[in-house]
């Protein structure tokens, strides 16, 4: 389980949270698990007469600084779509672009995530993913590990679908039989089962779908999707989305 940052413990310590105060958030009520589908890079590039891969580029600066804001917010887990099992579908230049877009990220701009105690996890079909990009994914992962604050992750080649084929393939490699299996025997063998399920999912660009992002865990998300398109993302939208949720009344199917 991801410990708290310890600014959430000793009060108003960073300058997000006192905006956040500021803006009407309860830290005591934040979402521990915030998960985010990324949408809308190509649309927000070719608005400005640019490519798509201008937009990715664009979209990953913005998934810097909204990581750092939600680890000084206080936020236990944050988990992002970052391309979907699904995204091969998309014609070469732009998958070739966008993985390598990916690999170097993971070297650069996420590297100093090690220095704020941030702990990176990959969740996805890692060994589909080209090598190169794949290696760097993993070296973030293992230099991350034993970070003690926000657990990020990062879904690449993730589908939720398969996600739960792959946790199946674990129950029957483990030979358990059919009177064993039930919900906590599939939760405890998809990719992250040690931490808590997403209490809110965040959809940018507007399109009101879960595109197969996390569909076991979402049973009881609230969503919050907002028209603004991931490069235009920040903190002001972070907090929308949390306000949002401090506003719903979580019922879990009871009264
Ligand atoms: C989201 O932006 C990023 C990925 C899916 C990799 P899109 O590339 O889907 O942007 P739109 O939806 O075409 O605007
Ligand atoms: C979901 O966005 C995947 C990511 C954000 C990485 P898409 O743009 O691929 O979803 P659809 O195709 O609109 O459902
Ligand atoms: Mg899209």
């Amino acid at each position: 389980m991801a410990k708290p940052d310890k600014s959430r413990t000793e009060g108003l310590t960073t300058k997000v949270q006192e905006r956040a105060v500021a803006a009407g958030i309860d830290l005591d009520a934040l979402p521990r698990h915030i998960a985010i589908i990324m949408d809308g890079n190509g649309r927000w590039a070719k608005k400005q007469g640019m490519q798509r891969l201008i937009g990715h580029a664009q979209g990953y600066r913005t998934l810097k600084d909204v990581l750092l804001c939600a680890s000084n917010l206080g936020i236990e887990v944050l988990t992002v779509y970052g391309f979907s099992a699904e995204n091969w579908r998309r014609p070469d230049d732009e998958v070739q672009g966008l993985m390598k877009l990916i690999g170097n990220a993971a070297r650069t701009e996420l590297a100093d995530l090690v220095r704020n105690n941030v702990q990176t996890r990959i969740l996805g079909r890692l060994e589909e993913i080209p090598a190169e990009t794949r290696r760097s994914l993993q070296a973030l992962a293992d230099s991350t590990r034993a970070n003690t604050g926000i657990v990020f992750n990062l879904a690449i080649n993730y589908g939720g679908r398969a996600e739960i084929v792959d946790a199946v393939k674990k129950i029957i490699d483990a030979e358990i039989p059919a009177d064993r299996v039930d919900e906590e025997a599939i939760s405890m063998r998809l990719y992250a089962p040690d931490l808590p399920e997403p209490d809110l999912i965040v959809r940018t660009a507007g399109e009101m779908r879960w595109s197969n992002f996390l569909i076991w865990q979402a049973a009881y998300a609230e969503l919050f999707v907002t028209d603004t398109s991931w490069p235009d993302f920040g903190e002001r939208e972070l907090f929308d989305a949390v306000l949002a949720f401090q506003r719903r009344e979580r019922k879990f199917g009871g009264l």
